[in-house]
């Protein structure tokens, strides 16, 4: 690896490069949309094709081939995709040796009407398929389309080292689980993902170690539902025969695995996604409070207050088992964050629903949150089953409710760190300003304060001067 070294900002849809491989001559121009498993797939499927001869660039212009990791999660994710499309072909015809593809949950969706229908591209990828490339690389450059869009229930692509796209050389993403088993009614991704497999214990921890020899300071260790990784003794679930034999070997669950990441790097700092309610234990808040490098932080997605609307959804938990899980994340970590994931409007929903997801929100006091209106996905049981009822209007009128009380939570949150010391660790330079740093405390809050003699990957110590809803204001102190 050498020379050319681009580093951006992470960005939806921006082209990912990396450094450039000698000898390698075809170009690959490579964009990800969507969540940050997407963004870690595409790093795998960037260093699968470092091996085909591609380097990375930021030109589509000049690109020999174009990947798209796509999502599907809403309508708009995918109508985006669709006019990234449209761009990649009108630039194709000043360039008709280009190849265009499509990976990730869209091209998993649509399989084969992306070829049939759209016409748009070669060659179309499934995210269980990535080790298939070089093949189907090779078939697209001979003139055929290509196609793999195989769900695995083993695949991991644990043994492929992600080469790390855009990266700030700071934070980076280790998948420990991929597809989901849980089937909420409103969700795709079971369906683009397929079900759910944990990877090998000793992969990650060799993957944390690699990132910390390199320099890196933070690593997020991903997965559709991180608390149900369960990896048994020397060997899958299906190579045991039956219940008892698997009690016998020595499983090692989440929290065992965040301690062994934990112990292996000890000074870095360890997030983790995302982290779903029915399967949160108490275990995995202990290893937290033990551990000073797992960050003080739980994304702790809910989709709804009320009890009747969670069991529509299919989430396998009650508002008051969510708030006994709360009460323990406070009661166990007392300077946690916790942010959300919420819709608005999914089938039935009524106004006392709506109310309830208020009233929890005020209860649990989020930190943050990511809030969406109801977006039926084909495929999906509410879209078999449930009527898309709530009217396009008050989807949009609840949601407003949402996202303004959820501002007004995330301010008085900010607003408590004013006057104290945070530990910061500094991320690249502030958005508004190249004279400031821009950098995370261990509740994942943004802060910003004037450069002095730091530098990218330094932890410091800043006192919080002011606030907004969305960023922490200070200066460095120590
Ligand atoms: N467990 C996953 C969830 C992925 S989807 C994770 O790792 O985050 C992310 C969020 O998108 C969900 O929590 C949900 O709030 C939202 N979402 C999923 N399907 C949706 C739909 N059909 N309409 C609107 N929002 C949806
Ligand atoms: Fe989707 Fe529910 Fe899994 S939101 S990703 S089916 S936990």
């Amino acid at each position: 690896m050498a020379s050319e070294n681009i580093i951006e900002e992470k960005k939806q849809g921006q082209a990912l490069v990396t450094d450039k491989v000698n000898g390698n001559s075809k170009k690959l121009f490579i964009e990800s949309y969507g969540c940050q498993m997407n963004l870690n797939d595409s790093e795998i499927v960037a260093s699968i094709l470092a091996k085909e001869g591609f380097n990375t660039t930021h030109l589509l212009e000049e690109a020999d081939l174009v990947l798209v990791n796509t999502c599907s999660i809403r309508e708009k994710a995918e109508q985006t995709i669709r006019k990234r499309l449209q761009k990649y072909n009108r630039v194709r015809r000043i360039n008709p040796g280009m190849k265009i593809g499509v990976l990730g949950c869209m091209a998993e969706r649509l399989k084969t009407k992306f070829l049939e229908e759209e016409k748009m591209v070669d060659l179309v990828v499934g995210p269980d398929a990535y080790r298939d490339l070089p093949n189907l690389v090779r078939e697209i450059e001979s003139g055929k389309d290509a196609i793999n869009v195989i769900l695995s229930k083993e695949e991991t692509y644990g043994d492929v080292t992600p080469v790390r796209l855009n990266s700030n050389g700071v934070s980076a993403f280790i998948s420990i689980t991929r597809g989901c088993d849980n089937m909420c009614t409103f969700c795709v991704v079971p369906f683009t993902r397929g079900r759910e497999r944990s990877r090998d214990p000793q992969s990650i921890v060799k993957e944390a170690q690699d990132l910390w020899e390199k320099g890196y300071k933070e690593i997020t260790l991903l997965g559709q539902n991180v608390d149900s990784y369960l990896w048994y003794g020397g060997g899958l679930k299906k190579d045991f025969k039956n219940a008892s034999e698997i009690a016998k070997a020595t499983a090692t669950d989440f929290s065992k695995l965040l301690e062994m990441v934990a112990l292996a790097v000890p000074k870095m700092r360890i997030r983790f996604a995302t982290s779903n309610p029915q399967d949160m234990s108490v275990d995995v808040l202990h290893s937290m409070a033990k551990f000073d490098n797992i960050c003080n932080y739980i994304h702790l997605p809910v989709q709804t207050g009320s009890t009747r609307m969670l069991e529509r959804m299919n989430r396998q938990h009650t508002r008051e088992e969510y708030m006994e899980l709360v009460d323990n994340v406070k009661r166990i970590i007392p300077d946690c964050a916790i942010s959300q994931d919420m819709i608005t409007g999914f089938c039935g929903e009524t106004e006392e629903d709506h109310q309830d997801t208020l009233s929890l929100m005020e209860y649990v006091e989020y930190d943050f949150g990511f809030m969406f209106a109801y977006s039926e996905r084909p495929g999906t049981l509410a879209a078999k089953k449930m009527e898309d009822d709530v009217p396009h209007e008050i989807k949009k009128r609840r949601l407003s409710e949402i996202i303004n009380l959820q501002q007004r939570l995330s301010l008085s949150k900010m607003q408590q760190a004013v006057g104290k010391t945070v530990e910061i660790l500094i991320e690249g330079d502030s958005k508004k300003s190249s004279e400031h740093w821009m950098g995370r405390n261990s509740q994942n809050a943004v802060a910003v304060f004037p450069k002095t003699d730091e530098k990218i990957g330094d932890l410091v110590m800043v006192r919080v001067d002011d606030c907004t809803s969305a960023t922490l204001i200070g200066t460095r102190v120590a």
